[in-house]
């Protein structure tokens, strides 16, 4: 719904359909997240043809700026602090606490309690939000120290606009002045829109210069004997990527061994998170760890992730090569057929 929204929005403003677009995430959203943000964009009628995370979409609009004077690696610190949700600190935190703050106040004050009450809170709620935003178009005194690391600090979300914010994240950086070239709630639509540019052979040199490594937030990797997890593809890996693996069986004389795929950083298997179950059959029957097997994880440029496996001396293949890998529940299986 929200996509569906967002394109007519696009559509009114520019005129015309909007049949593609660069979408962002959350850098820890997981693989299931992903696939199911791709599949918000299908259900929207919008193809999706590039999901890339939320920090990396404004490191891009940093850079666009910063590519000619830049000689060679930059490091960009990206702060954000955005809207609201469990995972992020944001906006939305900032105004239960000032509420809660004046729920408190109006208890002592007044020995009145308001919390049972939704239109005092409501009027409430409002006028703490305006407060904040209020206080967030201030403005700050700049120190510039300049010993870091850190060639920029760009700021994401509305949220890192409160003064009070930006002058603890100084203090952190040892006065490190930050960027104020990009507005902070525009910083990630616009790297994206850099990238829909890219990608669509749209804009200048300059734009069509810009190479984006995108990286995994997860490790990616396959279930062993003892739930023993085998890494293929480690986090922070650059993507697109593909990685074949050597394998054989643990059990004599089985003619078809079971591959299950996870995604995280656990040692044991079953701590991360099962993205799908896979079945290779016609494998040569021998000892256990003489038949020559082969998985190949192929992480794509667009997020999905194929799985295959081969046996190297009967040739047998997984049925399910080139498919979509599917995300499926705990315990449920691949139909062989
Ligand atoms: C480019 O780098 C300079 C110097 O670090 C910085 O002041 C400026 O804000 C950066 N531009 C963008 C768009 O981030
Ligand atoms: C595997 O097959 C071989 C050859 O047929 C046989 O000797 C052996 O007992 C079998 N092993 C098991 C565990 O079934």
């Amino acid at each position: 719904m929200v996509l569906t929204k967002m394109k007519q929005i696009t559509e009114t403003y520019i005129g015309s359909e909007v049949e593609k677009a660069v979408v962002i995430v959350p850098a820890y959203f997981n693989y299931a997240q992903r696939q199911a943000t791709l599949d918000a964009g299908k259900i929207a009628g919008i193809d999706i043809i590039r999901i890339i995370n939320e920090p990396t979409a404004a490191a891009i609009a940093n850079g666009l700026d910063n590519i000619s004077g830049a000689t060679g690696k930059r490091n960009v610190l990206i702060f954000d602090l955005g809207g609201a949700g469990d995972t992020h600190l944001g906006g939305e935190d900032f105004d239960n606490r000032m509420v809660n703050h004046f729920i408190e106040e109006f208890k002592r004050k007044h020995n009145k309690d308001i919390s049972g009450n939704p239109k005092s809170l409501r009027r409430l709620r409002t006028t703490c939000e305006r407060a904040k935003r209020t206080l967030s178009s201030s403005s700050i005194a700049v120190i510039d120290i300049n010993k870091n690391a850190i060639d920029d600090v760009v700021m994401v979300g509305g949220s890192s606009r409160i003064p009070r914010v930006q002058q603890i994240l100084q203090d952190l950086l040892n006065g490190k002045e930050l960027c104020r070239d990009i507005n902070p709630y525009e910083a990630v639509a616009y790297g994206a829109t850099i990238q829909a540019a890219i990608l669509s052979g749209q804009g200048s040199d300059k734009i069509q210069d810009l190479v984006l490594t995108e990286v995994t937030p997860l490790s990616l990797g396959y279930e062993t004997v003892r739930e023993v997890m085998n890494f293929a593809i480690p986090r922070n890996s650059a993507i697109p990527t593909k990685v074949t693996i050597s394998a054989s069986t643990s059990t004599d004389n089985g003619s078809s061994v079971g591959i299950r795929v996870f995604e995280g950083e656990r040692a044991r298997s079953s701590d991360n998170n099962l993205l799908g179950n896979s079945v290779l059959s016609g494998i040569q029957i021998a000892p256990r760890g003489v038949p020559k097997l082969e998985i190949t994880f192929d992480l794509q440029a667009n997020g999905i992730l194929e799985v295959s496996a081969r046996d190297k001396v009967t040739g047998s293949k997984n049925k399910h090569h080139h498919q979509e890998w599917k995300v499926v529940e705990k315990g449920d299986r691949w139909d062989d057929d």
